[in-house]
């Protein structure tokens, strides 16, 4: 049985995170919720509570996970060698989605790490997490609170979906405030590379740190042959059902008509194109095109709510690849397994 506690996200009651703190003090796990997504995590300086979280997760094992703290004093503990740019850049953006690599410390175990000397660090912007690491006396290592292969959970019900009957508690504060994963770069090297897009901007990021080595493959299209990091080269973020993405929005409408006359599709767009898709189809809408943070925030739901539809596949329209705009596209580009359809040539083929 998974014991669902339900606590305040902008004040939490110190008597309900003390009942989970105590299972991270004793190396067991628990989902708790971050101003990203839900993470599962426990000790992180403990090898036994990281084997537990693969397990809850059906996570490949040299996909490593992030490295939680509270404070700032705790990155020492956990991460050395770090550059002062470093140093002096977490004084700003912690708490806050950002996370770094750095070398690892004897502390955190090879299990933590998926194998690498590296660590993934960061500080999360969430009274829950915050309060939960603080009385565990402990960083907390812990990946997004999904199966693997199954979109980030954005609420304690997808957690719950996911992880009912394999972890003992999950800590309920609510729904996530980004709705995407934390932005990683690299920092062991030089230029500082860009790992993952987050609600942490590449155009801030850049600001900070100057010159920052952004890969092809975060952006345009077309399938990884070399892993960034230990986790990109699996299927994330994806639901089951196939999904396609439409790249140039001035066909989306024509070929959702095309498609959908050979095929039972759902459309996911944003609430200016969905008043234009015929009525007979169904449709997930995402916000508005002029806020991308509630389209981020809606899109991981947006995937699970397609799996449960009855039809054959999602057809999801762009989105400016600017500002958090750059995540939002990395990770519906993978929720399709990078297929895409760049003009209505391309579109025929998905009405076959
Ligand atoms: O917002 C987030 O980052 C959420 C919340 C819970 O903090 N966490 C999260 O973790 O989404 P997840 O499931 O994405 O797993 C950690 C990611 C993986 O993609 C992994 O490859 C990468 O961090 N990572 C961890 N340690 C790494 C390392 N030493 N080098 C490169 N990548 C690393
Ligand atoms: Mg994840």
């Amino acid at each position: 049985m998974t014991e669902v506690i339900k606590v305040d996200p902008v004040n939490p009651e110190a008597e309900k995170i003390r009942k989970a703190a105590d299972l991270v003090k004793k190396g067991e796990i628990v989902a708790f919720p971050t101003e990203t997504v839900y993470g599962l995590g426990g000790d992180a300086y403990n090898a036994e509570a990281a084997r537990k979280v693969f397990q809850a997760k059906n996570r490949p094992m040299d996909n490593p996970l992030i490295v939680h703290i509270a404070d700032h004093e705790q990155l020492l503990d956990v991460a050395k060698e770090i550059p002062d740019k470093v140093m002096e850049i977490t004084q700003i953006v912690w708490p806050g989605p950002l996370t770094f690599i750095l070398k690892k410390t004897d502390s955190i175990p090879k299990e933590t790490t998926g194998g690498l000397d590296t660590v993934a660090v960061r500080m999360p912007a969430h009274p829950v997490a915050l309060m939960l690491i603080r009385e565990s006396g402990v960083p907390i290592a812990a990946p997004s609170a999904n199966t693997a292969t199954k979109p980030s959970p954005t609420t304690a019900e997808h957690v719950k979906q996911d992880m009912d009957g394999r972890i003992p508690m999950i800590v309920d504060g609510g729904e996530t405030f980004f709705g995407v994963e934390s932005t990683i770069i690299n920092m062991t090297v030089s230029p500082p590379a860009l790992l993952r897009p987050g609600p942490f901007t590449l155009e801030e990021l850049e600001k900070l740190l100057g010159e920052i080595y952004v890969p092809p493959q975060l952006k345009g299209i077309g399938e990884f042959d070399k892993a960034l990091a230990p986790g990109m080269k699996y299927k994330h973020y994806a639901p089951s059902k196939k999904m396609v993405m439409v790249e140039d929005n001035s066909i989306f409408l024509d070929a959702v008509k095309m498609i959908s006359s050979k095929r039972k599709i759902a459309v996911l767009c944003s609430k200016e194109v969905e008043v234009k898709v015929p009525p007979q189809i169904p449709r997930i809408v995402l916000g508005s095109e002029e806020n991308l943070y509630e389209i981020a925030r809606n899109l991981f739901s947006a995937f699970r709510k397609l799996d449960t539809l009855d039809v054959e596949m999602g057809v999801i329209q762009s989105f400016p690849e600017k500002g958090i705009g750059m995540a939002i596209m990395n990770r519906a580009r993978k929720a399709c397994g990078f297929s895409s359809i760049r003009n209505l040539k391309e579109a025929e083929q998905y009405a076959l």
